[in-house]
């Protein structure tokens, strides 16, 4: 089958490959990126685990995962919509870039255009919303910059490193998106 790729001006979603797997490692090794995941503190991610988990996302249906790789080709992180097979046609977002010299460039608000505008037009999706803690405000302008709006959150939720922290939940609905691209 013809797998989907999807190209911006800076960077191109891809599938996954069993390549892309020591990279994960690394990124997944480094506190600094899994603070802002549910991976924090977590023990180190195996060669062959991270292989596995490649390879489910790959086979999984109600799953889509991109690499995300630089228009000159150098893999910096990946994005993904999960539930898009939910009766209800909503789906969450997740992202991540693991090399944090691409961080606060514009590439991640890039990557979430593109897939969220897959999401919409192509899986025909009406709702994806998202988790994101708090303290990621990195996180939070680039989920509003796609057109993300804060829906609320879920009051000191995650502990880490000793502090509790809230969930703030965020969504975008498929005519909102519609509207501010019809808008531009
Ligand atoms: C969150 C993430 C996907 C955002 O992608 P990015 O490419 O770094 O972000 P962008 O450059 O597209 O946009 C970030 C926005 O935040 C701003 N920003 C950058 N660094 C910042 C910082 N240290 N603090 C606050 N805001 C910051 C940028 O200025 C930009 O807004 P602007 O264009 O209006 O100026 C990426 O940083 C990342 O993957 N981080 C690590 C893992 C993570 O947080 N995953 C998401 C979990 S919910």
């Amino acid at each position: 089958m013809k797998s989907t790729v999807l190209r911006g001006k800076k960077v191109v979603l891809r599938s996954l490959k069993l390549s892309d797997a020591a990279r994960f490692c690394q990124w997944l090794a480094d506190p600094e990126v899994t603070k802002f995941l549910d991976m924090y503190n977590q023990p180190a991610l195996t060669l062959a685990a991270e292989r596995k988990w490649i390879t489910q996302q790959r086979q999984r249906k109600d799953i889509i995962t991109f690499a995300i790789d630089t228009i000159d080709g150098t893999h910096i992180g990946s994005v993904a919509l999960r539930h898009i097979t939910s009766p209800h046609r909503h789906a969450s977002y997740g992202i991540m870039i693991g090399d944090k010299k691409y961080w606060g460039q514009g590439y991640g608000t890039e990557a979430g255009k593109l897939i969220i505008d897959y999401g919409f037009r192509k899986l025909k999706l009406h709702r994806i919303y998202l988790y994101v803690i708090a303290y990621n405000i990195r996180g939070q302008k680039s989920y509003e910059k796609i057109g993300f709006k804060v829906e609320g959150r879920f009051r000191e939720h995650l502990l880490v490193d000793g502090q509790y922290h809230d969930r703030v939940v965020m969504g975008i609905l498929k005519n909102e998106y519609l509207k501010k691209q019809n808008n531009k």
